[in-house]
């Protein structure tokens, strides 16, 4: 039997895994993320929310391809790149893989040493830069990643204790497709981290369980586990936070986002949206390249 709390429910294997299904059926139709015709690029990571994503989507019928991207952090890069390859592999699904290394010529570590950027920093801009790059090349038409309720309240929370009206404005579950932008979505809003293990262990998904071994102090761990002791006293806390924002107040912010949108061009390197000049990857690809 698998409890959750916030829905003051309990379910056994098969109606815990028709659950999953459905919140990410009703996700994805009431937030107009997909259409059967769509071809849709997961990102994965090895890791659990990615790859049950994955598994969902291709098992509501979508025609869903995965993106892997080696960061080159020594082993927890090779480890995570075999379980999204297994799991490929066990679907014949088709997984893409780009090579921070062997494409790029920089890994996360000495990449973000010579920015001076934190390594989550370098990380994110890459991942986010190599996600639309990737789908715009290969001719997809939405980017799906695995950010769950967890993720997602705990970037809320940080991005709420700043006011940070751009991050703000950009926190949503879909963000439309634009200029140089492919559609982004994240279908797993409504599911929680223990939902995501719970639903790979049932469906004999393996996945790599360490956490990266750059991401030791960051802030985000620190908010997931300080809202992990409110839902632990007020079931249905982390949630109500989450779409009582999207609800309420996400349209209201989302309106400085838009104007940020239509004053971005072309980066004259490689063509992705950026805000002035040259974009934030090709300066950190530039940056890491003269020091290695
Ligand atoms: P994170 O930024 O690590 O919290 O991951 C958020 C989401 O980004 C994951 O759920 C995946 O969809 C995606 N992602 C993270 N790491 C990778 C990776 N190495 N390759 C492709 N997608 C990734
Ligand atoms: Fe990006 Fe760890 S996965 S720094
Ligand atoms: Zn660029």
């Amino acid at each position: 039997m698998i409890e959750i709390r916030r829905h003051n429910a309990g379910f056994c294997h098969q109606c815990f895994v028709k659950h999953c299904r459905d919140q990410v059926a009703r996700t994805v139709e009431s937030n107009s993320m997909l259409t059967s015709q769509d071809r849709v690029l997961v990102a994965v990571s090895g890791g659990k929310d990615s790859l049950a994503l994955w598994d969902i989507l291709l098992s509501l019928g979508y025609r869903a391809d995965g993106l892997y991207i080696g960061l080159g952090i020594g082993d927890y890069s090779s480890e995570s790149a075999a379980y999204a390859r297994r799991f490929a592999a066990s679907r014949s699904a088709r997984l893409v893989e780009v090579d921070l290394p062997g494409d790029f010529g920089f890994d996360i570590p000495t990449g973000s040493r010579a920015a001076k950027r934190a390594p989550c920093s370098a990380c994110g801009l890459s991942k986010r830069h190599l996600f639309n790059s990737e789908a715009l090349k290969g001719g997809y038409q939405v980017i799906a990643t695995g950010h769950n309720l967890d993720d997602e309240a705990a970037v809320l929370f940080g991005n709420v204790l700043r006011w940070d009206l751009a991050y703000l404005g950009r926190q949503q579950p879909v963000l439309a497709e634009g200029a140089g932008f492919v559609k982004k979505v994240k279908p797993l809003v409504r599911l929680a981290e223990r939902e995501t293990a719970a639903y790979c262990v049932l469906e004999g998904i393996d996945y790599i369980v360490e956490e990266c071994p750059m991401s030791a102090g960051n802030r985000h761990l620190g908010y997931k586990e300080l809202l992990n002791r409110v839902e632990e006293t007020s079931p249905g806390t982390k949630s109500a936070f989450l779409f009582g924002f999207f609800d309420k107040v996400a349209p209201l912010v989302g309106q400085v986002a838009a104007e940020e949108r239509e004053s971005l061009h072309a980066c004259p390197s490689c063509a992705n949206p950026t805000v002035s000049g040259i974009c934030a990857f090709c300066k950190l690809v530039e940056r890491a390249s003269s020091n290695t």
